[in-house]
């Protein structure tokens, strides 16, 4: 496991800036993290020698979708950062000084949104397979969640009990949905489990799930340690999937 993000950006370090890598890009009045999209017309792609049809579909749906192409305009780095907008719009989830954990967080959308809302007196420390550019204020661990010894790591980076407990985590997907299913709900217990051993109490946690049965189980298991919790589909979760995300709030010790 790594020690920080690709750069090597440290707490409020690296070259992050707005832009190419860092904040959300203002979208001009009011808030940058306002969550309403344009609908633009349909562009057709004309086919092309060599591109699947599964290719084909998949590019198709990226120019013309709504999320993708307001993503881009404002320099955010995933349609993903738009859930966790409308969450946070209906849970309050993110304050400034929070500090906050990430998981699952390449290419980094959601790290941005909460580090626009923590601002610099805030902590956010996010962990990802995958390697992601450095942004202002974050620090990025490269390596499994899985491996015993990232907790640990995640809990010194962060510096203090965690505020907000985010899981966006997914395996690549298996082509089989009860796979799939079983595999995101395992991620999910056990960043709940994580999540049980880091937060402060009144603190809040949220992580993706599939609907597919056993997400029940997940939520009777929240039950026993926060005040509230709830399923929640944001907009831009696209409707033909079965993600959706678990919010947790008010977290108690048991
Ligand atoms: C949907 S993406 C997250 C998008 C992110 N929230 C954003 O806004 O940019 C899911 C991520 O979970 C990561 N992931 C899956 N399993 C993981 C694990 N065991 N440890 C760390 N990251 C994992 C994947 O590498 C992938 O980048």
């Amino acid at each position: 496991m790594t020690g920080r993000g690709r750069g090597g950006a440290g707490k409020r370090g690296g070259k992050g800036g707005a832009g190419k890598g860092g904040s959300a890009k203002s979208g001009g009045k009011g808030s940058s993290l306002h969550v309403s999209v344009q609908r633009t017309p349909t562009i057709r792609l004309k086919r092309k020698k060599g591109r699947t049809n599964s290719q084909q579909r998949w590019l198709q749906r990226q120019l013309n979708d709504p999320f993708v192409i307001e993503a881009r305009r404002r320099g955010l780095r995933s349609r993903a950062a738009f859930k966790l907008m409308e969450l946070n719009e209906r849970f309050d989830l993110l304050k400034p000084g929070a500090r906050v954990v990430d998981l699952g967080a390449a290419p980094g959308g959601w790290s941005q949104v909460s580090a626009d809302i923590v601002g610099p007196k805030g902590s956010i420390v996010g962990i990802d397979l995958l390697p992601i550019d450095p942004i202002e204020g974050v620090v990025f661990i490269e390596g499994d969640f899985l491996d015993p010894e990232a907790p640990d790591h995640l809990m010194r980076e962060l510096g203090g009990a965690a505020d907000l407990v985010l899981s966006d985590m997914a395996a690549s997907s298996s082509g089989h949905a009860g796979t799939d299913h079983l595999k995101i709900i395992a991620l999910a217990e056990t960043a709940f489990y994580f999540a049980t051993t880091v937060l402060t109490p009144g603190g809040a946690f949220v992580a993706k799930v599939l609907q597919g049965g056993t997400e029940q189980g997940l939520r009777t298991l929240l039950q026993k340690h926060f005040t509230k919790v709830v399923h929640a589909k944001p907009e831009a979760s696209r409707k033909e999937s079965a993600e959706q995300y678990v919010v947790a709030i008010g977290f108690r010790v048991v």
